[in-house]
């Protein structure tokens, strides 16, 4: 069999492994990261960030900047609409100490769309190239202030806008053009949202085209369909994203097919909520218990999803509101569960 789990080479940075987080507004912080990189991930993507609100310095983006200790590796996306605003912050990010600068061009959210971030920037290329070559040359800059490398910039990208816009290779090859050294590609259109089958064969015609690293998206919701992107693609890594949600352990499953071609077991219930407990308790560590009870609700109905007694326990999770609540709730299904 290839040997589909390697290490990505990129400029000044060799990324240990292949299988990555990806982005996800509202999920992936810095505690979500932890545990996936505990669990075999080669490295995460942050969430979203506004090039405007790092400019601004604003609270909030300062907070989706918080990076866990055991992240060796940890790339920051960004987004934006103005070339200029990119330089500056490109300049900013670096003094969080990204491996990698992302540029998200594939978010079909209306309010970012509508002032031409996002995937609304496959519709205007000239832009893209513009603030790819902002980030490269603002990290550049500031490097070289420092004495330091700069990090490699990637792009995240869509299929394209909608059916009949179809432009990845176009879009891909401005982007690695203006300077970007790795492309993600989620094979679904802007008009797809989520839904919808993801274009695996995008990912194969890129991968032909282009010379940079080709990361896969979409539809990874297990070791096994991971192993096929590899096959039937060629690319060069992959990224999970709603498969790695309450499921960190697809990281080293995936990680185990691809070196064995064997599958491992499913984690136990037992440890299904033991890591629930460290999440919760990590989320708390980097977001403060408001915060994280309000957002730890999603990962802990995802992680008990599937688990004996899952109903009853989802109707508690729903219904609490602080972090004792919460460890009182995993704690005891996790005595009901081992008896
Ligand atoms: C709730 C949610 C939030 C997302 N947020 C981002 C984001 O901030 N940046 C980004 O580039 N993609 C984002 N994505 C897209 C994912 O990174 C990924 O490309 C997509 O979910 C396809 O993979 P999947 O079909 O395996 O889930 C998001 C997806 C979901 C479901």
């Amino acid at each position: 069999m290839p040997q589909f789990y390697h290490d990505i080479e990129l400029p000044g940075c060799k990324i240990p492994g292949n299988l990555f987080l990806a982005p996800i507004a509202g999920f992936s912080d810095a505690a979500f990261r932890s545990i996936c990189i505990e669990k075999g991930a080669s490295m995460g993507f942050t969430e979203m960030v506004s090039c405007d609100g790092l400019v601004r310095n604003g609270e909030k983006t300062k907070a989706l900047l918080k990076r866990a200790a055991n992240e060796d590796f940890f790339a920051v996306q960004l987004f934006t609409s103005d070339p200029e605003m990119a330089l500056k912050a490109a300049a900013e990010v670096m003094s969080y100490r990204p491996d990698v600068i992302d540029l998200n061009c594939g978010c079909p959210v209306p309010k970012v769309v509508k002032n031409g971030a996002g995937s609304a920037l496959m519709n205007d290329l000239p832009r893209l190239k513009d603030i790819v070559t902002a980030l490269t040359e603002g990290a550049a800059e500031y490097a070289k202030t420092e004495r330091s490398a700069a990090p490699p910039v990637s792009v995240k990208i869509r299929s394209g806008w909608d059916s009949s816009s179809i432009n990845y290779i176009e879009t891909a090859q401005t982007a690695v053009d203006a300077g970007a050294s790795m492309i993600s590609l989620h094979s679904r259109t802007r008009a797809q949202g989520y839904s919808g089958r993801a274009a695996w064969e995008h990912l194969r015609i890129l991968k032909e085209s282009i010379s940079v690293p080709v990361i896969g998206s979409g539809d990874l919701f297990s070791p096994e369909a991971a192993l096929e992107m590899f096959e039937s693609t060629g690319c060069d890594g992959v990224m999970f994203s709603r498969g790695a949600l309450g499921n960190p352990w697809i990281f080293e499953q995936t990680k185990h097919l691809l070196l064995t071609g064997k599958p491992i077991e499913q984690p136990s219930d037992l440890e299904k909520i033991a890591v629930a407990l460290k999440h919760l308790d990590a989320a708390v560590f980097f977001n403060g218990e408001a915060r994280a009870c309000k957002e730890m609700k999603k990962h802990l109905c995802s992680y008990t999803k599937g688990t004996s007694g899952a109903a009853a326990i989802r109707n508690l999770i729903v219904h609490a509101s602080s972090h004792a609540e919460y460890r009182e709730i995993l704690l005891h299904h996790n005595t009901e569960t081992a008896e």
